[in-house]
Parts: C-alpha cells; sequence; structure tokens
C-alpha cells in the first residue's frame, strides 16, 4: 500500500540526508524533497533515495508556460517519482501540459500530480492587494481545486484547515496533502496555523508532510513511529 506519512527532507546537501536516514535502518520512507534539497543536489539525489527504495514526492511547484512544463514534467517523469506537483495559478491548459508530460516520461507507472492552490503563506489581505484578486480565499483554493480535478490531477496541496471543505466539495479521493503538522508537545516553530496528525486525519487530509517535527527530533525514529501511529488512528497513550 502507498504510504501516506510524507518526511519533509529539508536539508541542504546529500550528506545531512544520509545522516538523517540513518536513523531508520531498514525502515523505507515517502519522502518529500523540496527545492532547498533539489536545486543543491539536482535530479541524483531524487535517483539516490529511490534507489535506497524510499518514495519521492518532488515539491518544485512548477509554474510556466503550458510547453515549457509538458517538457519539465517528461523529464520528472523519467526520475521515477512518486508524486510531484504544480502551481493551479498557471491554468488548466498548463496543468493538462504538466500531466502529459508527467505520464509520458513515466512510460507505464502513473506518478501522482498535485496542484498548489494557494500557498499557505498567503493571507486573503495579501492575495486581494498584492494579487488583485478580489475573492474570499476559500473560495479561490477550491475554483483552483476544481480547476484541478478536472485537468484531470490527483489533489492538492492545502491546509488541513481546507481539507474538509475540499473533501466535501471534491470527494475523499481526491488528494489533500497537507502539511504544518506537529504533534501536541511540539514547537510550533515558523507555522502560523498547526494540527496534529489526528485532526489531520479528522479533518479529511489524505497525505500529511511532515518536516521539523521528525527532522529535529532528539530520536527520529522514534517521532516518526508515534506520528505514524496517531496519523493512523490509533491514539498513544
Ligand atoms: O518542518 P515542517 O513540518 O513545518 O515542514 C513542512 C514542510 O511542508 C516544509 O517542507 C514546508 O516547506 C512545506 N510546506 C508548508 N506549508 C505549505 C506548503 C509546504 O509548510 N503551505
Amino acid at each position: 500500500m502507498q504510504k501516506s506519512l510524507i518526511v519533509a527532507l529539508d536539508f541542504p546537501e546529500k550528506k545531512e540526508v544520509m545522516g538523517f536516514l540513518a536513523h531508520f535502518d531498514k525502515e523505507k520512507l515517502y519522502v518529500k524533497v523540496g527545492m532547498e534539497l533539489f536545486y543543491q543536489e539536482g535530479p541524483r539525489i531524487v535517483e539516490y533515495l529511490i534507489a535506497e527504495g524510499h518514495d519521492v514526492f518532488l515539491d518544485l511547484k512548477l509554474h510556466d508556460i503550458p510547453h515549457t512544463v509538458y517538457q519539465a514534467m517528461k523529464g520528472l517523469g523519467k526520475l521515477g517519482v512518486t508524486m510531484t506537483n504544480l502551481h493551479a495559478a498557471g491554468g488548466k491548459e498548463m496543468m493538462k501540459a504538466g500531466l502529459e508530460g508527467l505520464m509520458e516520461g513515466a512510460g507505464t507507472r502513473r506518478p501522482n500530480l498535485i496542484a498548489v492552490t494557494q500557498l499557505t503563506s498567503m493571507s486573503e489581505k495579501r492575495m486581494q492587494q498584492d494579487l488583485l484578486i478580489d475573492a474570499k480565499l476559500d473560495d479561490v483554493v477550491l475554483h483552483y481545486a476544481r480547476n484541478a480535478l478536472e485537468a484531470g490531477l490527483d489533489g492538492v496541496v492545502c491546509s488541513s484547515l481546507e481539507a474538509s471543505m475540499l473533501r466535501d466539495a471534491l470527494g475523499a479521493e481526491f488528494k489533500k496533502v497537507t502539511p504544518g503538522i506537529r504533534m501536541k508537545e511540539d514547537s510550533v516553530d515558523d507555522q502560523k496555523r498547526v494540527v496534529t496528525p489526528l485532526q489531520a486525519r479528522q479533518f479529511g487530509a489524505t497525505e500529511i508532510v511532515v518536516g521539523r517535527s521528525i527532522t529535529r527530533a532528539e530520536n527520529p525514529l522514534k517521532a516518526y513511529e508515534a506520528i505514524l501511529q496517531q496519523w493512523q488512528g490509533v491514539e498513544i497513550g
């Protein structure tokens, strides 16, 4: 079964990734590689992680003209990623082109493609003022998510707090991949609104992305297991 707890490898270099993964012994993870690591280590880091048996969510948030996104996604599909993403703000045509490219590159496999609706760092006020989008943030998130569904994508990256709205409107199957997860006892860091793994599940998240609560834990394996157990619905005493 496809794993649904995604560990964010927010490290600048492969050396640190290897140091972190050493805590996991034989446990194979579903990891997220974002811009920080990818832009420094390149596609080799993805190939390395896959060769080690991990699944990779490549979080590069593509946003360009449809043809360019098509070509770029074709390359990402060849890497063997399990999931990748693009910005819904690029429009339906761009999303469709991205999906086509990804599928073309992946061959017989069908990686998941999800869309970023609005970054959770964007407030309604800033969206209205800076982007001149005269609408409620929730309405924009829902509209972009619907566009993603219509373009054939598998889901969206969203806040857990948007997940139940998206589940009600677009169904339980459509992926809602949610960051901003903390255990009750963890520090919140720079995340403004956080939820526990159990709350994320209740709100309708289908996958959770967890970074610092695991990567900065004294015992990353123990932190991973505790989060996994709660995410899977069994609260630990
Ligand atoms: O360390 P933490 O658990 O806060 O990391 C969350 C991960 O999810 C980071 O890689 C961060 O960039 C990413 N992310 C996020 N909020 C979003 C989108 C992505 O925190 N809206």
